[in-house]
């Protein structure tokens, strides 16, 4: 049964270890169709959003994305991830890519979080993932972007990673209720 739309929201967090298995094909359709629900200004739903369920691509995709990230001068990020086991993908065994037009990144975020809320209604643990676009930064890019079927012009936006918690239990960040003001 899936879970209220409020209690949802409380409780979707960012998981960064996933089991081997992956969600039935059955939800993975119902949580790309609330991806594609989502608003858009003029309604030109300037997105597509791509299911991957090729493990091997994800790992290649992952494999690209850390050798483009090792490469920035800035080693912070590399350096994060390292510390966090130094996987991209976290072995999500299915991820949602979102390419969009250039100016679409508000529009993507709707699409990203129907796709987070969706799935976390479903029992199917997220992250959302913007460094997945480091795999599309280097050489490789163009090449991923054509196996993927990316639509001419357009760039990855956000990729979701979708699967089980290797440790269920996770809990979202704790959210700073100061950010509410209220002007009676
Ligand atoms: C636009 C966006 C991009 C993000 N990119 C990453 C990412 O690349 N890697 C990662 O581990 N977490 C990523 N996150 C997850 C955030 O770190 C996480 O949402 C935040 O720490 C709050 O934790 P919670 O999602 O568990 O509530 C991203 C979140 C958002 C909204």
């Amino acid at each position: 049964m899936p879970i209220d739309t409020i209690e949802t929201i409380r409780t979707r967090y960012s998981c960064r270890a996933f089991t081997d298995k992956a969600p039935s094909d059955q939800d993975l359709r119902t949580i790309a169709q609330a991806g594609v629900c989502a608003p858009s200004g003029m309604n030109r739903q300037p997105w597509q959003v791509i299911v991957l369920k090729n493990k091997d691509l994800i790992c290649k995709l992952e494999e690209e994305g850390m050798k483009n990230l090792a490469a920035l001068p800035d080693q912070s990020i590399y350096e994060r991830i390292q510390t966090r086991g130094g996987r991209l993908y976290y072995n999500a065994p299915c991820m949602m890519l979102v390419p969009i037009a250039e100016d679409a990144f508000l529009d993507c975020g709707i699409v990203t979080e129907n796709i987070a809320l969706a799935a976390t209604s479903l029992g199917i643990d997220t992250l959302i993932c913007g460094l997945a676009k480091f795999s599309f930064a280097g050489a490789q890019g163009n090449l991923f972007k054509e196996k993927l079927r990316f639509q001419t012009g357009y760039d990855l936006g956000i990729a979701v990673l979708l699967g089980y918690a290797e440790y269920p239990g996770g809990a979202p960040h704790v959210p700073d209720m100061n950010k509410i003001l209220w002007i009676d």
